[in-house]
């Protein structure tokens, strides 16, 4: 696809085989997430970077009367999220294509404009162009609806020598803890940032007003 989805691919060609056991130690907030997420009745959701489907499955499980749907520029990547979704019984209710996060056509993809919640987790801090993909996802996120984020932190309330440590691991698999968040959310509206053990993680959310206009 490009030189994003190749290296992506690279990282995840073998690790997503043993992706979603070790990530459950280190990706903290996604859980706390989807409990927020709360789609209304009949709602439809996206999730942009959604790697091996491990969030819209348990999120389909957990609001059984809402359609989901994912995202993810690795093709390797999507297929464990093919196979756990097929796995999980669950293919008609969740649905993934391989697309770039900051240039891609929902309508194309899903036969859907916007959706009453888009969630990103931990996928801003490995997206290149995570500003033009915040952008895309508060574009397709519904009047009333709302956007959600939950990515690393700055630690700033944790240990030098735990940041230094996160910061190497961290740059091993090309991830950059976006600094610039915060104020970037506030551009999109009245955005809320709750940081999350010691600010080693954080969990936002922008509420799509009803008349906010933002370029497509
Ligand atoms: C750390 S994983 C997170 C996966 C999943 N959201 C989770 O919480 O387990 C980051 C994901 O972002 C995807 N990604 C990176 N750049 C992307 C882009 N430009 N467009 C779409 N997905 C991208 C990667 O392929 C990977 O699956």
């Amino acid at each position: 696809m490009n030189a994003t989805s190749a290296l992506m691919d690279s990282i995840y060609r073998h690790q997503r085989h043993f992706y979603d056991f070790t990530r459950k130690y280190y990706l903290l907030g996604r859980d706390r997430l989807i409990a927020e997420l709360a789609p209304p009745e009949g709602g439809i959701v996206l999730e942009i970077g959604c790697g091996t489907g491990r969030n819209l499955i348990k999120a389909a499980k957990r609001y059984p009367h809402a359609l989901f749907y994912g995202l993810d520029i690795s093709a390797e990547m999507l297929m464990t999220a093919h196979t756990e979704i097929k796995r999980a019984g669950l293919e008609d209710r969740v649905k993934v294509a391989q697309a770039d996060a900051a240039d891609f056509d929902a309508a194309a993809l899903f036969n859907r404009a916007a959706f009453d919640r888009v969630f990103f987790s931990y996928s801003l801090s490995m997206i290149p162009d995570w500003e033009g993909a915040l952008a895309r996802g508060y574009a397709v996120t519904a009047e009333g609806g709302r956007l959600v984020i939950v990515d690393f932190g700055e630690q700033k309330r944790l240990p030098r020598w735990f940041r230094r440590l996160l910061t190497w691991w961290l740059t091993l698999f090309h991830v950059a803890p976006r600094a610039e968040l915060g104020p970037a959310l506030e551009e999109l509206g009245s955005a809320e940032l709750k940081p999350l053990h010691g600010d080693y993680a954080r969990l936002a959310e922008v509420p799509r007003d009803l008349r906010s206009q933002v370029a497509t």
